[in-house]
């Protein structure tokens, strides 16, 4: 089986790269990926000498580009993580949101749709989407695959509607795509603008930890390892035409999430109890900033057995010592233009 990500230099695809060629040998692995700022080979040194990966740097707004490629490779099957998906830089920049995650999903249908005809022999075309579609929840409910969808920023409009485009290749077309809508991920090789390790690098360097608003907004995290074998089950096990909400039932405020943090840290770092936290700094709100996101993943639990394999506690104490013992990562991302995104962001 000749399989397509998109996106496998970023942070949750380098794990799915990474799962699928250690899992499935007889897989051949194209990582198709522009390398944005958020993409990154060092994320998958221990597997780029694989004979079964190639990578691929490219552009999926590039039609001409994307169409010539499946033509060329002719590939069984896609797994679609590439996007902008920072909500911050949507507010600041919303086009470079519609391009890539409206526009170059649609590029990559008519190219499956191409070379796959009206035929399909085991063809998958898997589109991996965010809880965010869903919109913003009060103090109780849960997201469900049935749920209406209500994006409110840039970021959630644009995966929005490439979810909806991709259902609609399959009403219209019948392309046998296959769903997904998780929660907010966390682990190693995740880019410091994200809340969790742009919080493990200030603490380390004794930065200031910038809450927006008053901390009180909620978020379902869920282990990127466990997101990755979700994606894998869906892919295997799921059925055509459906969608899996995934999330480990873990909602923490923000406030708490780095209160906690800050108690690992100053564990591993051997600073007295109470020391990182003094750093925390509340600052102006988002835009429109969602209260709270909680995934009810009954379905996929239920349907393809899939749950979380380890605790937040545990998750976070491995996140915390991959940053710890990757200085060299965090140094090489953090230097250049991440210092001028985070001026621009912070001050
Ligand atoms: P990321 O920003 O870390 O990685 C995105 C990758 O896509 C990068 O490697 C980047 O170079 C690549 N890319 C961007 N534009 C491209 C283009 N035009 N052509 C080719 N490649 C391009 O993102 P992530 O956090 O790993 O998210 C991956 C996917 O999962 C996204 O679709 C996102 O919406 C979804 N998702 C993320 C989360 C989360 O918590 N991070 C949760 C649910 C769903
Ligand atoms: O829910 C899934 C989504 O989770 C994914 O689709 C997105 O790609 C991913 O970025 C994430 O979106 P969030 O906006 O929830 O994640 P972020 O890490 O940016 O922020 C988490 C929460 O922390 C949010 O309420 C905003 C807050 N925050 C974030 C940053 C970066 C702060 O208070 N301070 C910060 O500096």
């Amino acid at each position: 089986m000749k399989i397509l990500i998109t996106g496998g230099a970023g942070f949750i695809g380098s794990h799915v790269v990474r799962l699928f060629l250690n899992k499935y040998p007889d897989y051949t692995i194209y990582n198709l990926d522009k390398l944005t700022y958020a993409g990154n080979l060092e994320n998958l040194t221990d597997i780029e000498q694989s004979s079964n990966y190639h990578f691929i740097k490219g552009d999926i707004t590039n039609e001409d580009f994307i169409t010539s490629l499946f033509k060329k490779e002719q590939f069984d099957a896609v797994i679609h993580l590439a996007a902008e998906s920072h909500v911050d830089r949507s507010i600041t920049n919303p086009l470079e949101f519609i391009m890539t995650n409206i526009v170059g999903t649609v590029n990559l249908l008519n190219a499956a749709r191409s070379i796959w005809g009206d035929n399909y022999d085991n063809n998958i075309f898997y589109h991996v989407s965010t809880d965010e579609v869903y919109g913003s929840l009060g103090d109780t409910g849960y997201f469900l695959e049935t749920t209406n969808y209500d994006p409110r920023s840039p970021y959630s409009a644009s995966k929005a509607s490439s979810d909806h485009l991709v259902r609609a290749y399959y009403h219209t077309y019948g392309l046998p795509v296959k769903l997904s809508n998780c929660s907010n991920n966390y682990g190693s090789h995740q880019f410091p603008e994200k809340l969790i390790p742009l919080m493990i690098n200030n603490i380390k360097n004794n930065k200031p930890l910038p809450i927006y608003g008053k901390g009180d907004n909620i978020r379902d995290w869920l282990w990127v390892n466990d997101h990755a074998r979700a994606i894998d089950d869906v892919f295997h096990k799921g059925i055509i035409g459906e969608t899996y909400n995934i999330g480990g039932h873990n909602e923490w405020k923000n406030i708490d999430l780095v209160y906690q943090l800050c108690t690992v840290m100053d564990k591993k770092l051997n600073r007295e109890k109470g020391t990182s936290e003094k750093l925390i700094t509340f600052v102006k709100d988002r835009a429109g900033h969602d209260m709270r996101y909680a995934i009810d993943a009954t379905k996929i639990k239920n349907e393809l057995g899939w749950e979380p394999s380890i605790t937040f506690e545990e998750g976070l104490e491995k996140t915390v010592d991959w940053y710890l013992e990757n200085e060299k990562w965090l140094n090489n991302v953090t230097s250049g233009a991440y210092k001028e995104y985070y001026q621009a962001q912070y001050n």
